[in-house]
């Protein structure tokens, strides 16, 4: 280990961001511990400050500094020490003081390491991952109370990870944490792509604008959500894309959420420094923690190209290998489902409109009248069964099967749902056996409206009733304030619970889509039947008052950094006033060539077609796309991406080598052109291409394609133009 002089970087910076003397001294110092990545791309500085023994982390991209010395560490609550009392200690600790763990810490040993390591995963944007590492581990100690901290960096060319672990160890068995006060200090004032911070919601658009602009465009950019809570006017959510005026990509996240709440970042007032905010449990304390214990990783992940960022799988590399020996029973999943029809406002959930309210056990459903617009009947579900066989879908997804829909969202009711109990029109077993008839499986679905508590009660009963008849996924969701009362989406409560309700599903060889849960920190890796989430505003929206087209070229990079989202795209009726006869007059903002290239960019190994059966028989020729393209994946090579503005990619499907290529551009018009070198050369192909018309416009004129088809090789290049709101799809036939 070397010792780095003190960057001049780092003063001027400081004295820019007008710190006081003492602090720009702090803020200037390295630390003495060096780590570089195995192609030293990034390098890793660390120490504990001479004068408060503060942690304290700073990197670099060769000479650009990226993070400048930031502070590392915790606040406990004053009573870390109770459980002494019960073991015949004295009981002096007080729950409201405040312990600091960033303070008063020596470095009793370093450890550095290598690793280089390829993995399988069971589905993904590529059949094997390289993971390579170094590592370096410091040891520390506080001085007067003794406790023991040490941090775990891992250092990749394309980012760094770091968590904090705590050994078994007397005098910190127990602890709970007021807050992680980890930082994360800024060069500048980059632009930023962010969604509010939220302790119940990730259902937000994206806003685009410079770190210092955040504050000023908070109350906008908070739009309504069923359950929310954001906490602070400079508060954002991960994963934060960000980008500086010398182009650099640096993207914060974090990687391994298990047993710990959900991290935010908070920008201090008047800085461009991020400290780490904790969702708060029901009492507003944050992580309760028993030694030996680790936090998830902190992740940085930094590039000089906006496309190697979409090929980064650092926060996957981070979580450990699958749990599981046996993963034969978990498979990609194309479906289609009695879905839209609900969502756009044409139909509904509930059996009957009789009930203003419904008792579980208590209503009589049985003479109860239907309301004629009820999704999950017998005939609707055939027709959709029927459809899915004839097209080649996997699963047919149903909601509103079950009874409780009267009156499940708003309430904060406990017993709404019992997951077993279906509607007198819906015939789970006959409706099963005729799917599987046809090879084609119904998709379960469990709305938990947030009674969590309910949920776990009746788990294993709706789990085992899946099982009898044959599902092997389920589509769950949170929508509404968490029950307990006072718990958030993203607390370490409820985070406990998405494992809890993915592991358990395991042992019944169901996969899990959860809507509305936490947001993915790559733990598909160790539990691949966690199939995809929502976590994000997905397609509903464009039904719920539309979506700014640039969403769907934001999210890549944010969102599906920590997994696959269940974004459910394929709309083709654009405008919902027709379709829902009048009940919703939202415009979907987007074209047929963007809802079909999304099944490339938008990375899922669960991709819905979510439009109704009847609009996708109007254009047939376009379905072919949905139709043909694949959901699991061989390699991927990100062709053209900047985020907010345009993404180009291509993939080659896992069985078949099939290629397949995704463009979508923001609310601007644009012409791209798209190198084929990733087709083999010397061969030959028959590319389709699914185009917008040139007329064709998202808010004006969404329906217009042209499909064309062209003979290719490895040497060409395409040339395309997309419409505001548009993009184009290829699949590729190699004669
Ligand atoms: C919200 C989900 O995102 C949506 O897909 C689902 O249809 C509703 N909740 C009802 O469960
Ligand atoms: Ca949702």
């Amino acid at each position: 280990m070397k010792r780095i002089p003190i960057t001049l970087l780092a003063i001027a910076t400081a004295i820019l961001m007008g710190c006081d003397s003492k602090s720009t001294r702090e803020a200037a110092w390295q630390g003495e511990h060096q780590l570089t990545s195995p192609g030293k791309t990034l390098t890793l500085q660390f120490g504990v400050t001479p004068e408060r023994g503060t942690p304290t982390y700073s990197l670099q991209f060769g000479d650009k500094a990226v993070i400048l010395p930031s502070a590392m560490g915790f606040e406990l609550r004053g009573d870390t020490q109770k459980k002494e009392f019960w073991n015949g200690g004295d009981i002096t600790s007080n729950a409201s003081e405040v312990l600091p763990l960033n303070s008063g810490f020596t470095i009793k040993e370093v450890k550095s390491s290598t690793f280089d390591d390829t993995w399988t995963p069971v589905w993904g944007e590529e059949s094997s991952i390289r993971n390579h590492y170094n590592e370096l581990l410091v040891c520390m100690e506080q001085e007067g109370t003794g406790y023991l901290m040490n941090i775990r960096f891992r250092l990749y060319d394309d980012g760094l990870g770091f968590r904090y672990e705590f050994p078994a160890q007397r005098s910190l068995a127990y602890f709970v944490i007021k807050e992680e006060r980890t930082e994360f200090a800024l060069t500048g004032d980059h632009t930023a792509f962010w969604i509010p911070g939220d302790y119940d919601t990730q259902e937000y658009d994206y806003v685009e604008s410079r770190l210092s602009e955040i504050e000023g465009l908070m109350p906008q950019a908070i739009t309504p959500n069923s359950s929310q809570t954001p906490f602070s006017m400079t508060g954002v959510q991960t994963s934060l894309q960000l980008r500086t005026a010398d182009s650099l990509y640096i993207n914060l996240h974090e990687a391994a959420l298990v047993d710990y709440p959900c991290m935010h970042l908070e920008l201090r007032p008047g800085t461009y420094t991020f400290v780490s905010h904790l969702t708060p449990d029901a009492t507003g304390w944050k992580g309760y923690m028993q030694t030996p214990c680790y936090t998830p990783w902190r992740t940085i992940q930094v590039t000089d190209d906006a496309r190697k960022l979409l090929a980064s799988r650092l926060v996957l590399n981070l979580n450990e290998p699958c749990a599981y020996d046996d993963v034969s029973w978990i498979k990609p999943v194309k479906y289609v489902g009695v879905w839209w029809y609900m969502i756009s406002g044409k139909g509904t959930w509930a059996y009957t409109d009789d009930y203003p309210t419904v008792k579980l056990g208590q209503t009589d459903y049985a003479n109860a009248s239907r309301n004629g617009r009820h999704g999950a009947t017998n005939e609707n579900v055939r027709r959709y069964i029927d459809f899915a066989a004839e097209h080649g879908f996997d699963q047919v997804l149903v909601e509103g099967w079950n009874e409780g829909w009267e009156d499940w969202a708003g309430n904060s009711k406990d017993y709404v749902f019992d997951f077993v109990t279906p509607y007198p029109d819906f015939d789970i077993k006959a409706l099963n056996a005729y799917a599987q008839s046809k090879g084609v499986r119904l998709m379960m679905h469990h709305e938990t409206s947030s009674s969590v508590r309910n949920y776990e009660r009746h788990m294993h009963k709706a789990y085992e009733l899946m099982e009898q008849y044959g599902y092997n996924s389920v589509k769950s969701g949170y929508v509404g304030d968490i029950i307990p009362r006072g718990e958030y989406h993203y607390g370490q409560w409820m985070v406990n619970h998405y494992l809890y309700a993915v592991t358990e599903a395991a042992k019944h060889h169901i996969m899990v889509n959860a809507h509305e849960a936490v947001r993915p920190t790559g733990l598909c890796r160790t539990y691949p039947n966690l199939i995809g989430n929502e976590s994000a505003r997905g397609t509903e929206y464009q039904s719920f008052g539309g979506s700014k087209p640039h969403l769907v070229t934001i999210l890549p990079f944010t969102r599906l950094n920590g997994g696959p989202m269940d974004y459910t795209p394929g709309i083709f009726e654009m405008d919902l006033g027709p379709v829902t006869g009048g009940n919703n007059n939202s415009k979907v903002n987007a074209t047929i060539a963007n809802q079909l290239a999304l099944y490339v960019t938008m990375y899922s190994p669960l991709q819905m077609a979510a439009d109704l059966p009847e609009h996708y028989e109007k254009f047939m020729d376009a379905f072919q796309f949905i139709k043909d393209v694949a959901v699991d994946w061989q390699r991927s090579e990100y062709l053209l991406a900047e985020p907010g503005d345009y993404l180009v990619i291509a993939r080659q499907a896992k069985e078949s080598g099939q290629w397949f290529v995704g463009g979508i551009t923001d609310e601007h018009k644009r012409h791209v052109d798209v190198p084929l070198h990733f087709l083999e050369a010397g061969r030959t192909y028959e590319a389709t291409i699914y185009a917008d018309a040139p007329d064709a416009d998202y808010a004006t004129n969404p329906q217009a394609y042209v499909i064309s088809k062209k003979q290719v090789t490895s040497a060409d290049v395409l040339s395309l133009d997309m419409a505001r709101g548009g993009g184009f799809a290829i699949s590729f036939e190699q004669l």
